[in-house]
């Protein structure tokens, strides 16, 4: 996406916002049209928040658990993506743990595909929502210190945040322990550094990321403790930064690991306003994907007439 379509989403997720703020939270964008939420690996907030997101905009919401599917029969995800197309499907939303599974679907479907995280590769609607985080608590990105620490090998999160925030003008530090992040990162743009004091003291927003053990074909640390001590942000850490730091983490926590617990519920995480800022993101993309035509249609007139969006 280029910087102009990014905005385009933030922007209209903010007018979703909105929306989400008056007595009656539904608006009938996706009126009739079938989502189907095609998770083959496990979620929390992205699967909630793309159902709930499909559910404001009075989609039909299909929730289909790989566990309970034909898939554990030998399926292939092609034949399961092609019987739920036979029922109609305009949106199939799909999480998978096989880089590119998303992109491989758009190939011979007609529905749309959106990916909701594929392998280690990227979670765009989660890089979405934390540069929307960023811009509505710091009210720009460009130019800010955004500093993402943890495992960045293995983690499609960092991949769609450095993309978003480069790409927005923002300056991205990443760091962690060697193995996990190497410098060929550099080459997207980043600093790379083992350094946490370098890493943090002038950061405007530091990004944590757990260890994602599930990804990893061997050990990269000798032991999480020593992970902790050497990357996880104690208070003794958060006292070299900035005043106004961001804390973000895109969940699930591992509290005492990779953050403090008491930082993870302090004033300055806005851990719990991502997910909420999530839904509204993921309406946006929704919308914009079924051919919406702008945040002037969301907040309920265009050209002066009432827009088909009002509730
Ligand atoms: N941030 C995120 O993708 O969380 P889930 O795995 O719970 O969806």
């Amino acid at each position: 996406m280029s910087a102009d379509e990014i905005s385009t989403v933030l922007d209209t997720a903010a007018a979703f916002k909105a929306v989400g703020a008056r007595a009656i939270k539904k608006v009938p964008a996706l009126r009739g049209k079938t989502v189907i939420n095609l998770f083959v690996e496990p979620s929390t907030r992205t699967r909630i928040s793309f159902e709930l997101a499909a559910q404001r905009l009075t989609a039909d919401v299909i929730n289909f658990t790989a566990e309970a599917s034909s898939l554990k029969k030998g399926e292939t995800l092609r034949d399961t993506a092609r019987n739920l197309e036979a029922l109609n499907a305009d949106i199939i939303i799909l999480r998978h743990g096989a880089a590119g599974a998303p992109h491989f679907l758009s190939q011979f479907l007609n529905a749309s595909v959106v990916n909701a995280g594929d392998g280690a590769h990227e979670h765009p609607t989660q890089g979405l929502l934390d540069v929307y985080t960023i811009r509505d608590k710091k009210g720009r990105v460009a130019g800010l210190n955004v500093t993402i620490l943890g495992d960045i090998l293995y983690s499609r999160v960092a991949r769609s945040n450095i993309w978003a925030l480069l790409k927005l003008g923002a300056n991205v530090t990443l760091c962690g322990p060697s193995t996990l992040v190497p410098r060929v990162f550099e080459q997207m743009g980043c600093k790379v550094t083992y350094d946490i004091q370098e890493a943090i003291e002038n950061a405007d927003v530091i990004n944590l990321l757990r260890i994602q053990h599930e990804r990893q074909r061997q050990t990269m640390f000798p032991s999480i403790g020593e992970y902790t001590s050497l990357f996880g942000l104690t208070k003794a850490r958060l006292g070299m930064t900035q005043p106004g730091v961001l804390i973000m983490h895109p969940g699930p926590i591992n509290r005492g690991v990779e953050i403090d617990s008491e930082i993870a519920d302090s004033n300055q995480s806005v851990i719990l306003e991502q997910v909420t800022n999530g839904l509204a993101v993921r309406m946006a993309v929704l919308y914009l994907v079924n051919g919406g035509k702008g945040t002037s249609e969301i907040m309920g007139t265009v050209g002066g007439s009432k827009s088909r969006l009002t509730p």
